[in-house]
């Protein structure tokens, strides 16, 4: 048999079962989709900010012959003082996703189920499934969690996932209902903190008095650092140790590590733009997140404060332009005159 004819090993049992990641288009398909320029797309099917977060241009050089700093230190240090817990709680990753995924590759194995409320980020699923776990998911009722079920299945998992806000459903859930949830499950609890920026609620103090949580954050959103890929995790000692055993050593680049500090120490960017939650209550969808969630059944309300914070800046005002069943709704903004006035953006 020559090389060429070879058949490779299957890929483990858990990655020829699971259901991959389904990727978004690129913003040049939807583009040439919609028949306008690329520059004029702006995405809220991924929950990205339309501005751009620090810029390279504005960082001392850095030397890129070299690996980073495989500890991260001022990264870590930038984020200690950003979120203020000690710098030995918190854990470093190339986003969000890979803090996650860290979280599976620690605490999730065959004999693991873990639990979900459906519809939630995907990731969740495809880690759990990856890491060669099983999901229980538990279906949100008018796009909220429900909330009973959740908890007395929460009793028995190894691992529970919550995005708080959720993505897609921006459903906000109180720091009682995380805190009961955080005491009445043996395993962990992941909170994703990805909106934390916007929503201003945190299970953030349960950190140091419950050891089996794990708030996940990250930098793409309100820091707008979405292509640099930094986010982290915030634990007690123990899920911290944990999380550094599987971390690998340098998936931040040099220049993104730069980038977050300088975005973690200098926050006036972050709150010009709109995202904190002080602000977030502009024309459009002038609700609380639970109350948008109401209001805006056809599309995420994460979206409805994505228009607010588009509405606020831009002086243009937003409205949904088309909806499908399985993708987040299609914005088509209409000028509400100003600096925008000729201008048509198409927002997915
Ligand atoms: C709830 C949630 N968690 C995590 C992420 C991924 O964040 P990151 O870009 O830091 O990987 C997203 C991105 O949309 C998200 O919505």
């Amino acid at each position: 048999m020559t090389p060429d004819a070879k058949t490779p090993p299957e890929p483990r049992p858990a990655i020829s079962r699971m259901q991959p990641y389904e990727w978004e288009p690129p913003s040049a398909a939807i583009a040439r989709q919609a028949g306008v320029p690329e520059d004029q797309v702006v995405r809220f099917d991924t929950n990205t900010f339309p501005w751009p977060g620090a810029a390279v241009d504005r960082l001392a050089p850095e030397p890129l012959n070299e690996y980073p700093d495989t500890s991260y230190r001022g990264l870590t240090d930038a984020i200690a003082g950003y979120t203020g817990v000690s710098a030995d709680h918190v854990t470093v990753g190339a986003g969000a996703d890979e803090v996650l995924d860290l979280i599976a590759k620690a605490y999730i194995d065959g004999s693991a189920a873990a639990l979900i409320s459906r519809p939630t980020y995907p990731m969740f699923t495809v880690l759990t499934e990856m890491a060669g776990g099983t999901i229980d998911a538990v279906p949100a009722v008018d796009l909220r969690v429900d909330r009973q079920p959740f908890l007395d299945r929460a009793r028995r998992a190894r691992l529970t996932w919550l995005s708080n806000p959720n993505n897609p459903t921006g459903e906000l859930l109180p720091f009682d209902y995380v805190e009961a949830l955080a005491g009445i499950t043996a395993g962990i609890l992941v909170l994703d903190e990805a909106y934390y920026e916007m929503s201003g609620v945190t299970g953030l103090p349960l950190i140091d008095r419950m050891p089996n949580v794990v708030v996940v954050r990250t930098l793409s959103k309100a820091f707008g650092l979405a292509g640099a890929r930094v986010g982290y995790a915030l634990a007690g000692p123990a899920i911290s140790e944990a999380l550094r055993r599987v971390r690998p050593p340098g998936s931040i680049s040099v220049l993104s590590a730069a980038l977050a500090v300088h975005s973690l120490t200098d926050l006036k960017g972050m709150r010009e733009s709109g995202w904190s939650a002080s602000q977030a209550n502009g024309p459009g969808c002038n609700s609380s997140l639970p109350d948008s969630a109401s209001r805006c059944v056809n599309r995420p309300p994460t979206s409805c404060w994505f228009e607010q914070v588009v509405s606020l800046h831009r002086s243009y005002s937003v409205q949904a332009w088309s909806s499908g069943p399985s993708r987040p709704a299609r914005c088509w903004p209409t000028s509400s005159g100003s600096r925008s006035a000729s201008r048509r953006r198409t927002i997915v």
